[in-house]
C-alpha cells in the first residue's frame, strides 16, 4: 500500500515526497547497521580475498547468465561491502554463489576482506546538482551528486558497471535483491529511467575499480 503510495507521488513529480520518507527509513535502518562490526585487517582480507579475485579481479569479468558485469569493489564503503556480505548471509541477497561465499564467513573474516577488496575509499569533487540528469536527482541525497554514498552505508555508484547497475535496479523491482529503502525507490523507475541512472552513475570519474590482482606477474605487488 504504502509502496503504491509512494510510486504515485513519484509519479506526479513531487520526488521530495519518497525523499523525506526514503529519510525516514534511512534513519529506522540507523540503528541496526549501528551494531559495530569488528574492526577489518587488511592484511588478513587480502589472503581470505584471493578467491574473490577469481571473479572481482578481472577486468570486464561477467556473469554468464543472466548476464552482466561482475561489480566492482575498490573504492567501495567497507561498511556497504560488510552490510553486502551480511546480506547474501542471510538471504535478503538471493544471489547462490556469493550466498555460498558469504556463508563460509565468520564475522571477523566478512570484516577482513570487506577491508581489503573495498581498500581506501574513492573521494571526488562536488558536482553540481544541475549536471544531474532529472530522473537521478532523488538519488543523490545518498549516493551523492559525484556518485559518492553520502555516508558509509550507501554504496557508491560513480563507476560502477552499467550493466550492474541497470540488473539491481530490476532485481530491488522484482524483489530478488530486498532493501527497505531501495525497494520503492526502484518501483518508481521506468525503464527509461533506469537506462538515465545508470549511464550518468557507471560514467562518473573518479570512481570504482576492478580489484587489482596482487598475485600476478602483471599486476605487480
Ligand atoms: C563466481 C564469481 C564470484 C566469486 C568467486 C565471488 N563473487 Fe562476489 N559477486 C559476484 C557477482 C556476480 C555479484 C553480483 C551478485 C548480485 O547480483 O547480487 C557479486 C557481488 C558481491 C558483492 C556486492 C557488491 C555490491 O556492490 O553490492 C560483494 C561485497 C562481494 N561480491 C564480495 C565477494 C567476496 C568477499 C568474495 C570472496 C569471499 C566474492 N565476492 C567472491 C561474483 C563472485
Ligand atoms: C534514502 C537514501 C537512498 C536514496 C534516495 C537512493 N538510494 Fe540507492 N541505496 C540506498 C541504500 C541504503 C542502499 C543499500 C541497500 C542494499 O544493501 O541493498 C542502496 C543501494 C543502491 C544500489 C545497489 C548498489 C550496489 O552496489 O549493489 C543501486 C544501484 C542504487 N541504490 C541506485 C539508486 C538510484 C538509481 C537511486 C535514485 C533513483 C537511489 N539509489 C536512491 C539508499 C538510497
Amino acid at each position: 500500500m504504502s509502496e503504491l503510495w509512494l510510486c504515485s507521488y513519484v509519479r506526479s513529480g513531487l520526488r521530495i515526497a519518497l525523499v523525506i520518507a526514503a529519510g525516514g527509513f534511512a534513519a529506522l535502518a540507523t540503528p541496526a547497521s549501528a551494531q559495530q562490526p569488528p574492526a577489518g585487517n587488511a592484511h588478513q582480507g587480502r589472503i581470505i580475498g584471493y578467491t574473490c579475485l577469481g571473479c572481482h579481479g578481472i577486468k570486464g569479468y561477467r556473469n554468464a547468465y543472466p548476464d552482466y558485469a561482475v561489480p566492482r569493489l575498490r573504492g567501495q564503503s567497507v561498511t556497504y561491502l560488510i552490510n553486502a556480505l551480511n546480506e547474501y548471509r542471510n538471504g535478503q541477497r538471493a544471489y547462490p554463489t556469493m550466498h555460498l561465499q558469504a556463508l563460509s564467513l565468520n564475522e571477523q573474516q566478512i570484516a577482513d576482506v570487506a577491508t581489503y577488496l573495498g581498500g581506501k575509499p574513492v573521494t571526488a569533487k562536488p558536482v553540481p546538482q544541475s549536471a544531474v540528469p532529472k530522473a537521478a536527482q532523488v538519488c543523490a541525497s545518498c549516493h551523492g551528486a559525484n556518485g559518492i554514498g553520502v555516508a558509509p552505508m550507501y554504496p557508491t555508484l560513480a563507476g560502477q558497471h552499467e550493466s550492474y547497475l541497470i540488473r539491481v535496479l530490476h532485481e530491488y523491482q522484482t524483489g530478488y535483491r530486498q532493501s527497505p529503502i531501495m525497494d520503492a525507490i526502484a518501483h518508481s523507475l521506468t525503464d527509461a529511467e533506469i537506462r538515465t541512472v545508470a549511464a550518468y552513475f557507471s560514467h562518473l570519474k573518479p570512481g570504482l575499480h576492478t580489484v587489482p590482482r596482487p598475485y600476478t606477474r602483471w599486476s605487480g605487488r
